[in-house]
């Protein structure tokens, strides 16, 4: 957090026009201002560890349905988690600000996410403006890879590497959940326990859903703008769609059009070939799209943070390495395993890595997450 980005803050804050919202607008784009540090060092490709698997069902209220999840973690430990996230990261006097507006802010936001936020927060005895805070927290997709491919029988391959500073909280609170209803699994996503939104799921039998960030210099100027707009939080859109869209299809159309707060790359797998793509999200719609092309020979695409017809930025090649890395593995041997290999390839794997997930859309029962470093 540097003084020129406070200011900068301030600025965009205090625009004529914005009058009561200053406020929030402020806080919003301090907070999603936050940058993880750049990934770096080395790490052996060691495995990690699966994270706890839940059940959560959606015919449960929302207040209600987060209940059993959080029964298996210490209230104590998950306060001193969420404390320790808001503390190193928002200035006091704007978690003040935040707090005083919460009460507001939650008339802007859509069901079920307000409602499982408020329930857990009352069950943990939270403050709900906080929880609200670090639910709208954009930055937890920071540097991450997401890589789409096809073998040569057409079976179609989805990769992620979620990379984040707060490692040693965020770790001890990834968890995989099933979303069931009508006692079936609607879908499957991985996440931090109070977090409501997704950035990496799975609808079985139909398709799969990574979220990348997007950084476009000042990009949250507008986000409360959008919010109030009624705009969808990124990771939320990315629920949404595990949870409504009936095909690969349907779930590219809903992800490309939908008016979202910030600009963000979803990565989207099929069950059928050729269904894989990388989507350039602007808040108000697509920027490009970039399907996989295998009968030219483009059987991948790697999406880091950056837009895929621009170089990378030097201190931030992870892009490179990946495609190397899978250039070596070749079509006729990607598979689950080759491609959690592909994700453990340093810089690809970083110590900011906080867990991968590999998954076929096809075969819902191989999602699978491992906690890194
Ligand atoms: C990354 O982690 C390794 C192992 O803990 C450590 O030796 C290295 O200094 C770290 N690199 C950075 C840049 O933090
Ligand atoms: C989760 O729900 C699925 C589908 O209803 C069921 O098969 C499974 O046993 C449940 N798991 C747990 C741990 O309750
Ligand atoms: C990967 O392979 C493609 C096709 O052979 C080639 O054009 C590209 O330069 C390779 N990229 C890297 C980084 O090795």
């Amino acid at each position: 957090m540097s003084g020129a980005a406070a200011v900068r803050g301030a600025g965009a804050g205090a625009r004529p026009g914005w009058g009561a919202s200053w406020g929030p607008s402020l806080l919003l784009g301090l907070l999603l201002l936050l940058r993880a540090g750049r990934p770096a060092g080395s790490l052996g490709p060691a495995a990690g560890i699966a994270p706890p698997r839940f059940n959560v069902s959606l015919d449960e209220a929302a207040g209600r349905r987060w209940q059993p999840v959080l029964g298996h973690f210490d209230p104590g430990f998950l306060r001193t988690a969420l404390a320790t996230v808001i503390e190193e990261t928002v200035p006091s006097w704007v978690h003040d600000v935040l707090r005083s507006v919460a009460s507001e802010m939650d008339k802007f936001l859509p069901q079920p996410f307000e409602g499982e936020i408020r329930g857990m927060c009352d069950l943990l005895g939270l403050n709900v403006g906080d929880g609200i805070l670090i639910n709208l927290a954009y930055e937890f997709s920071a540097f991450c890879t997401s890589i789409i491919a096809q073998d040569v029988s057409g079976n179609i391959y989805h990769g992620r590497n979620l990379d984040y500073a707060f490692g040693n909280l965020l770790r001890k609170l990834t968890v995989d959940v099933q979303y069931i209803k009508n006692g079936q699994i609607a879908y499957t996503g991985t996440t931090f326990v109070g977090y409501v939104g997704l950035w990496t799921g799975q609808s079985p039998k139909k398709f799969t859903i990574s979220g990348d960030e997007r950084d476009k210099g000042f990009w949250w100027e507008n986000a409360v703008a959008a919010l109030l707009r009624k705009n969808c939080p990124v990771s939320w859109l990315i629920r949404n769609t595990l949870e409504e869209a009936e095909n690969f299809e349907a779930a590219v159309i809903k992800l490309s059009k939908t008016p979202i707060v910030a600009d963000v790359y979803y990565i989207v797998g099929g069950v059928s070939p050729k269904e894989g793509v990388v989507i350039t999200r602007n808040r108000g719609g697509p920027a490009d799209i970039w399907p996989l092309d295998p009968t030219n020979g483009e059987w991948f695409r790697v999406e880091t943070n950056y837009d895929h017809w621009k170089p990378t930025p030097p201190w931030d090649d992870r892009r490179t390495p990946a495609i190397k890395a899978l250039n070596s593995t070749g079509q006729e041997n990607i598979n689950f395993d080759t491609l959690f290999k592909v994700l453990s390839v340093v810089p690809v794997l970083n110590n900011l890595t906080v867990y991968t997930t590999v998954m076929s859309a096809a075969k819902p029962d191989k999602y699978t997450t491992q906690i890194r470093n």
